[in-house]
């Protein structure tokens, strides 16, 4: 079953339609499990890509992305039998790591409550990262403790911190990565997490706070070339490195 929006509002004005991948049972989907079965995968292609070419999705088991030899899983948590209308797909963070050091956040940060309050989501539709305080904060201040060649540059909001590149040949910038409450670790190509805006030579941190809620939230263009499995007969997410374009 699916429908026509009558009333498409917020974000995604203008479209022509938007098709629901959420675990919630009317998602497109949810209802092709009894087709294909219990999962389906995604492949982002990169936003320099050429636009000729389309980011791919695979409803069922893709036989070569689980034979992919750097597929890693973690698995979801939450969105149990109490709330399983839930429609977001929960993973658990422990900590986050810049320039190869893990950094000290409070683990409640993390936490997600009884009632749904809070947590970090892996989703689709959301563009940007987003973490709750305090580790925004503390992200952010650790990638600006990090990144000292660079002149601090203001005027992108709502991105910050935005660097001047101008006139240099190798950008480089401390690494990112996320660890997994069951160990799982996710680690991001720079293109992932820093934003070079054209055309003046400034880059850009990808990653926002969320002032007014504690659900943090990894978009999409965190996940820009990653195949990423959400399998629900196993309750776990796959992300395995690809060149989408390529898939
Ligand atoms: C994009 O792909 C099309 C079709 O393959 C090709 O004709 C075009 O030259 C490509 N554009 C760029 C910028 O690579
Ligand atoms: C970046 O630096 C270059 C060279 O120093 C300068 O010309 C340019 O205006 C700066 N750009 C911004 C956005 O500050
Ligand atoms: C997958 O996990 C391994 C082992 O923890 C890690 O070294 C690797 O970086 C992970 N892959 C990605 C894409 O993060």
């Amino acid at each position: 079953m699916f429908g026509c929006g009558h009333w498409n509002r917020g974000l995604f004005h203008g479209a022509a339609g938007l098709l629901g991948l959420g675990r919630g049972p009317l998602s497109f989907a949810s209802q092709l499990q009894s087709l294909y079965g219990h999962s389906f995968s995604y492949c982002l292609m990169d936003r320099n890509s050429n636009t000729s070419v389309s980011s791919k999705l695979v409803f069922g088991e893709d036989k070569e992305l689980l034979n992919h030899p750097d597929l890693n899983f973690t698995s979801f948590v939450g969105g149990g039998k109490e709330n399983s209308a839930d429609t977001f797909y929960y993973v658990q963070i422990k900590s986050v790591m810049v320039g190869g050091k893990v950094l000290e956040i409070p683990k409640e940060t993390w936490h997600l409550s009884e009632e749904g309050a809070g947590g970090t989501i892996i989703d689709s539709g959301t563009t940007l990262t987003y973490f709750a305080e305090p580790a925004y904060e503390i992200i952010k201040d650790a990638f600006m403790k990090e990144i000292k060649g660079y002149q601090l540059v203001e005027g992108f909001p709502p991105l910050k911190p935005c660097y001047n590149v101008s006139g240099i040949e190798k950008i480089e910038l401390p690494d990112f990565g996320i660890l997994f409450a069951d160990g799982a670790v996710w680690e991001f190509p720079v293109e992932n997490y820093f934003i070079q805006i054209e055309p003046v030579d400034v880059v850009c941190l990808a990653i926002l706070g969320t002032p007014r809620s504690s659900l943090s939230i990894i978009g999409n263009y965190q996940q820009q070339n990653f195949h990423i499995l959400y399998d629900m007969k196993e309750s776990r997410l796959g992300y395995a490195p690809m060149k989408c374009a390529d898939v």
